[in-house]
This record gives structure tokens, C-alpha cells and sequence, in this order.
């Protein structure tokens, strides 16, 4: 993507692909953690299938296992049962076509803020030149431009998290896997991030997947939002969210978005009481 088309101003366009075959393939899996003290089973029998192209979020109580799913989707651990595949293929190792946005920031603090998130460029041994005006944009477009040259430590935890978000997006992957990214925002940087994040992913239509706690954020993003169940995850409810896009902001005082609220609340006091 250019920096121009970056930049469009306004919502997406509607020549924009469907989704298509499927993306993501969670079968069966379970997940126990080894630890010292003995074992925490975090995830038993997790089945679902995101489709290319899909924005799904991901919702549950607190320490149901939604971490533990993104990174065994990204490679980065391990199942104890069943099986994951992306693309077809049985994920096995690290894949390199994920970004990832992590809990927290994980920035290198002797870099500065745009050799962070150039970083991902470097691993893949691209050419640093050429995703240069990319990463300037999207700094500008989450708002940090001007702190471009500064070390993490001097910018907010919120700020840390815009680039922890701009380093997944800057080498266009293939799959964006994002846990809780905008936790550490105010409630109006959030709403625009998630305006912005809206307006990126539907010029690229990127297989998405997002974890949030705020239940606003994920029927606003979402194609579908599945609610999960406490330890050991499960998944609870898939709420096809029938929102028509491109969604203005202002979708979210709508009776129809109340509707999907209420209800994915409802879903999860459930699992809450
Ligand atoms: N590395 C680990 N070693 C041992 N137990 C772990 C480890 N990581 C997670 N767990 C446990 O597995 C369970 C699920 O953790 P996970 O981080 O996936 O939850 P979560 O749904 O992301 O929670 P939150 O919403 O608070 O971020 C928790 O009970 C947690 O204590
Ligand atoms: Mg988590």
C-alpha cells in the first residue's frame, strides 16, 4: 500500500473483496501451561475457523486463554492437543506473513520509535529505503509522528502501543493478529484507532483477527465476534455482526449496534455470574 492510498481520507471504498476460503483453522486444540507450581490448562477443545479476508474479534473473561490462542496461531507456542493451520498449511514454527500486536508494547528501547518499527523490515532482510515513507505515515496516522527519533521510554504507554501497531502494519503481512492493542489508549484515541484501524483494513482487507475487552470495539471492527468462556477457553457464542460497511463512527449510537451489544454482553455476564 502507498502512503497516498494510506492517507485516503474518508471510510473505505465498497470494491473491497468478500471473504473467501478459510484462513485460520483452530481444531480441537488444548493448551496446558507446565509450570513449577503444576499445570494450568488455559485452553480445552478450542474450535474455530477464521476466513481470509475476516475481521473476527475475540472476547472473554479475564485469563480465558485468548493470548495463549493468538500466539499458538502465530507460531510462537506450542498446543498441547489438537491442531492449528494458517492457510492450509499446519502451523509449526514462527511464521513470518504474521504481524503481531502483543499485550504490551515489547519495543527495543535503545531503538527510537521508527527503527522499531522498521524492525520487522530488517528481520525479513527487506530493503530499509524502501518501507520508509510507509512507516512515516503510519506514524502520522497514529498520531506520533513527531516523536519519530525519540527512545520508547519517552513517549506514554499508550503511545508505545501506536507503534507497537504501526510495526505490525509495516511490512504488509498477510495476517494481523492483535491482542488487546488499544487497552492502553484513552477512550478518544481508542475510538479514532479504531477508525483508523477500520479505514486500513479495508483498503487491504487483511485476514484479522482482534482481542479486546471492550465489547463496543469488537462489534464496531468485527465481521463476527466470538465470545469465549472462562478457563479452559471455549468458544461460547459466533455473533455474525450484520453491520453494514463501510461504518461511520457514528454506527455505534445506532439501535442495531445496541442490539449487538446487549447481546454479547448478555453472553458474556453469562459466563461472568
Ligand atoms: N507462560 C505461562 N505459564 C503458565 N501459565 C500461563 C502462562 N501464560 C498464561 N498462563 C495461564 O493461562 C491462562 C490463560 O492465559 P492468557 O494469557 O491466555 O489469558 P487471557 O485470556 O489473554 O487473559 P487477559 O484477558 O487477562 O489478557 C491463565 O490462567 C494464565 O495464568
Ligand atoms: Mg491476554
Amino acid at each position: 500500500m502507498s502512503a497516498a492510498t494510506l492517507a485516503m481520507p474518508g471510510v473505505a471504498t465498497d470494491a473491497v473483496p468478500r471473504a473467501g476460503g478459510e484462513a485460520i483453522g483452530v481444531r480441537g486444540v488444548g493448551k496446558t501451561y507446565r509450570t513449577k507450581r503444576g499445570e494450568v490448562q488455559a485452553l480445552a477443545d478450542l474450535d474455530f475457523s477464521v476466513r481470509e479476508n475476516e475481521f473476527v474479534t475475540v472476547v472473554g473473561p479475564s485469563g480465558c486463554g485468548k493470548s495463549t490462542i493468538l500466539k499458538i496461531i502465530a507460531g510462537l507456542l506450542g498446543v498441547s492437543s489438537g491442531e492449528v493451520s494458517v492457510f492450509g498449511r499446519k502451523v509449526d514454527s514462527p511464521r513470518s506473513d504474521v504481524g503481531m500486536v502483543f499485550q504490551t508494547p515489547m519495543l527495543l528501547k535503545w531503538r527510537s520509535v521508527l527503527d522499531n518499527v522498521l524492525l520487522p523490515v530488517e528481520i525479513l532482510r527487506r530493503k530499509r529505503a524502501d518501507y520508509m515513507d510507509r512507516a512515516q505515515e503510519l506514524l502520522r496516522l497514529a498520531g506520533i509522528a513527531e516523536f519519530a527519533a525519540m527512545r520508547p521510554k519517552e513517549l506514554s504507554g499508550g503511545m508505545q502501543q501506536r507503534v507497537a501497531i504501526c510495526r505490525a502494519l509495516v511490512y504488509d503481512p498477510t495476517l494481523l493478529l492483535m491482542d488487546e492493542p488499544f487497552g492502553a489508549l484513552d477512550a478518544l484515541s481508542r475510538d479514532m484507532m479504531n477508525v483508523e484501524l477500520m479505514r486500513i483494513w479495508s483498503e487491504r482487507r487483511k485476514t484479522t483477527v482482534l482481542i479486546t475487552h471492550s465489547i463496543q470495539e469488537a462489534v464496531f471492527l468485527a465481521d463476527r465476534v466470538l465470545v469465549m468462556s472462562g478457563r479452559p477457553g471455549r468458544i461460547v457464542a459466533d455473533v455474525k455482526i450484520d453491520l453494514p460497511r463501510p461504518r461511520h463512527p457514528r454506527v455505534r449510537g445506532t439501535q442495531e449496534f445496541m442490539v449487538y451489544s446487549n447481546r454479547i454482553h448478555q453472553l458474556l455476564g453469562v459466563e461472568y455470574a
